[in-house]
């Protein structure tokens, strides 16, 4: 099966290059030490991060699925028949599955991801479950640059479900929704994000007790071991996440339990102990401080809904 990448080619199965590498030696030497987000979701990474979306600290995940299953009449009503959607990231395929079923002959599903393993493993099963629709992954980062890759005709729904928005800074997801909005051409963007709350519930569930979450965090190092040619021990660092009320959101670092030295490469990183490495923000926002970010990239809000504790948001928005 051929895949599109976001420029149009099709690209063998494993050709992508996810510049691991670069931005680790590059991360690592700024200060204070980060490595972006986005390669926590290696194999593994990304069977933990399954493993975290069922943890009962856990809650954006079943919070999520639970506003789309209950609202599906409505999303379905403003959706309208024959959309053709777009989602930013594919992950294990549980919510489009509740969106495709809420809504009414879904026309066409374009995951956008730049995993092509996890597409097309995705795309062979939504397939089968799914015969009417037109499956087209794409190959890309999401944050770059997109274009449709379909004909100019059906009305089109962007779909960025788990807060994912939040893993962005908020002038990235500014970016990110200008990006959008312009794909979009006058369709609708279903996004949902997390909000702010007690702490002590935004602690727990990025300090799961069953330690999964550390687990996570960690297997970037052992990543950087198998796939980048570094020499971490795990063993000796640490996972710390906390919540930073005043930027609103979490913080998640692994810390250097001594001091110690990492070798990439040929090149060595010093690290002192208690030293950080940065390795993920996850925002909170409200719901009008979303709608304003929204708002500032052209995108309006029709309707949105929360649960009853007000943990967490769906927003349906609309390009103009
Ligand atoms: C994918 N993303 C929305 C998750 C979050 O909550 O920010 C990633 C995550 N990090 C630790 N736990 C989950």
């Amino acid at each position: 099966m051929k895949t599109m990448r976001e420029d149009g080619f099709a690209l063998a199965s494993g050709a992508l290059t996810d510049g691991f590498r670069e931005a680790l030696l590059a991360g690592l030497a700024q200060c204070p030490k980060k490595i972006p987000c986005k390669y926590l979701y290696d194999a593994i990474g990304a069977r933990l991060f399954d493993e975290i979306c069922t943890l009962p600290e856990y809650y954006l995940t079943r919070t999520e699925n639970a506003l789309l299953r209950s609202h599906a009449a409505e999303i379905s009503a403003l959706g309208g028949p024959d959309v053709e959607i777009m989602e930013f990231g594919a992950g294990s395929g549980d919510k489009i599955r509740i969106l495709l079923n809420s809504l009414h002959r879904p026309r066409a599903y374009m995951p956008v991801d730049f995993s092509d393993t996890w597409l097309d493993r995705l795309a062979e099963r939504l397939r089968m479950d799914y015969p009417a629709l037109q499956v087209h992954p794409v190959i890309g980062d999401f944050t770059g640059r997109l274009r449709w890759p379909l004909a100019p005709g059906g009305r089109r729904l962007g779909f960025f479900p788990g807060s994912t928005i939040g893993n962005f800074t908020p002038l990235e997801a500014r970016k990110f929704l200008s990006a959008a909005a312009a794909i979009l051409d006058r369709g609708a963007l279903l996004i949902g994000v997390d909000l702010a709350k007690d702490p002590a519930i935004l602690h727990a569930a990025y300090n799961d007790r069953a330690g999964i979450t550390a687990a996570f965090n960690l297997n970037l190092l052992s990543r950087a071991n198998r796939d980048a040619g570094a020499d971490f021990d795990p063993s000796r660092f640490f996972h710390y996440a906390l919540y930073n009320p005043a930027e609103m959101r979490i913080e998640m670092y692994l810390i250097s339990a001594i001091r110690q030295k990492a070798n990439i490469c040929g090149r060595s990183f010093a690290f002192s102990e208690g030293e950080a490495i940065l390795t993920e923000y996850s925002y909170k926002y409200t719901v009008d401080s979303f709608q304003e970010l929204a708002a500032s990239a052209g995108l309006i809000s029709r309707k949105f809904w929360c649960d009853p504790k007000g943990l967490f948001s769906l927003h349906w928005l609309e390009s103009r």
